[in-house]
């Protein structure tokens, strides 16, 4: 896979606008992201390994194709990787969950971790990292560290927007992890958000500020 996959689908492109604008509720922002997470899940999921299994269907025997080895994990980046999670489970059922909590130091933008829990044997799965904003990358890169750390090695990161500071973070610190997106936007500003993005998206998912 390369190192970063922009989804054009015209579907996910037209509920990203719906999910940038101002007048967009927090109930609509959230019920967006849920229909969006599916699209990018379809996307993000496109290497899983498949083998066959024997199997009958009303006129003859087939080798049919299934999802092979361990269910897959996917690691929620809290807050904000919550609203891409519950999407994607709706797709994903099966799948094994692991939160990480970090969060931005507002003065120096660098992440400060307060919770982990991780599923077991991450080494045997492919693991999903979510988070909605791949901004200045510090904290998808310290996630990705602490993935590496419990044995994940067949990565993936998952955000709504990227930022180009955010992807050459990435790309500097995890070259092997690929990036999968709705959109690359044009830079941060100067406290780090992504213009011109769509806001703080923990903010517009759970109604707070
Ligand atoms: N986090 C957000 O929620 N929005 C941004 O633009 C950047 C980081």
């Amino acid at each position: 896979m390369q190192h970063l996959t922009i989804v054009d689908h015209p579907l996910v492109q037209h509920k990203l606008t719906l999910m940038r604008r101002t007048d967009t509720s927090t109930a609509g922002f959230r019920q967006l992201l849920r229909e969006i997470s599916l699209l990018l899940a379809y996307e993000v999921t496109r290497e899983l390994e498949l083998t066959t299994t024997r199997i009958e269907t009303p006129l003859c025997e087939m080798d049919a194709p299934m999802l092979e080895g361990k269910k897959l994990a996917l690691v929620s980046i809290l807050r904000a990787g919550n609203g891409l999670l519950d999407g994607i489970l709706e797709l994903i059922p099966a799948a094994r969950v692991g939160f990480v909590g970090l969060y931005r130091d507002p003065e120096t933008l660098q992440p400060v971790q307060y919770y982990c829990k991780l599923p077991a044997n991450l080494d045997e799965r492919m693991t999903i990292a979510v988070d909605p904003m791949l901004a200045t990358g510090n904290s998808s890169v310290a996630a990705i560290d602490l993935l590496k750390e419990a044995g994940a090695k067949n990565l993936r990161f998952l955000c709504l927007l990227a930022s180009p500071e955010g992807v050459a973070r990435m790309k500097d610190a995890h070259p092997d992890v690929p990036i999968v997106t709705a959109a690359l936007d044009e830079r941060l500003n100067e406290k780090g958000y992504i213009l011109p993005g769509l806001g703080d998206a923990g903010d517009r998912m759970f109604g707070t500020k």
